[in-house]
């Protein structure tokens, strides 16, 4: 596949699993038995494994990885640490306050990989400071 189809492929996916997880996060909300769905509970980890796999070739094309490349480990460590937290927003969270804000803390780190993918940068304010 090349590099433009790949990037295309993972930026697609990239923008499916925002938006599946704020729709989740609005349905934990309400308390909506939309989470209990069969296909809210596959299609998110189909879209999220596939997210990877074209990151990990993404990386093999450019011929920079995690562990070598800062930005890189930064957008991994990132990814696992919006996973987890996602969890918590999305099912391990206690109470109603615990999961509502895991489910801010997630979008955020998103953010922080989306600025790093950006600006190739672990510290992506750097960018606009100087
Ligand atoms: C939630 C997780 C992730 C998000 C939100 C994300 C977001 C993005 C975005 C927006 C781009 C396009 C950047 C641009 O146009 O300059 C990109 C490119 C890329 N991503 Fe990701 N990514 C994620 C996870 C990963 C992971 C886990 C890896 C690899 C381990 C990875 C590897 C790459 C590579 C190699 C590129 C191409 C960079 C380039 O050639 O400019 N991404 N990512």
């Amino acid at each position: 596949m090349s590099y433009f189809a790949l990037k295309q492929l993972h930026m697609i996916t990239v923008a499916a699993s925002y938006l599946l997880f704020l729709v989740r996060g609005v349905w934990m909300l309400a308390d909506s038995p939309m989470l209990t769905r069969r296909w809210v509970k596959i299609v998110p980890h189909v879209n999220d494994t596939v997210l990877l796999a074209a990151g990990i070739w993404l990386t093999t094309i450019i011929g920079q990885y995690p562990g070598t490349a800062g930005w890189l480990t930064a957008k991994l460590v990132g990814l696992i640490v919006y996973i987890l937290v996602g969890t918590v927003a999305l099912k391990r969270g206690r109470t109603k306050r615990i999961r509502a804000t895991a489910w801010i803390v997630a979008q955020l780190v998103f953010f922080y990989i989306v600025a790093v993918a950006l600006t190739r940068d672990v510290l992506p304010i750097r960018g606009l400071l100087s």
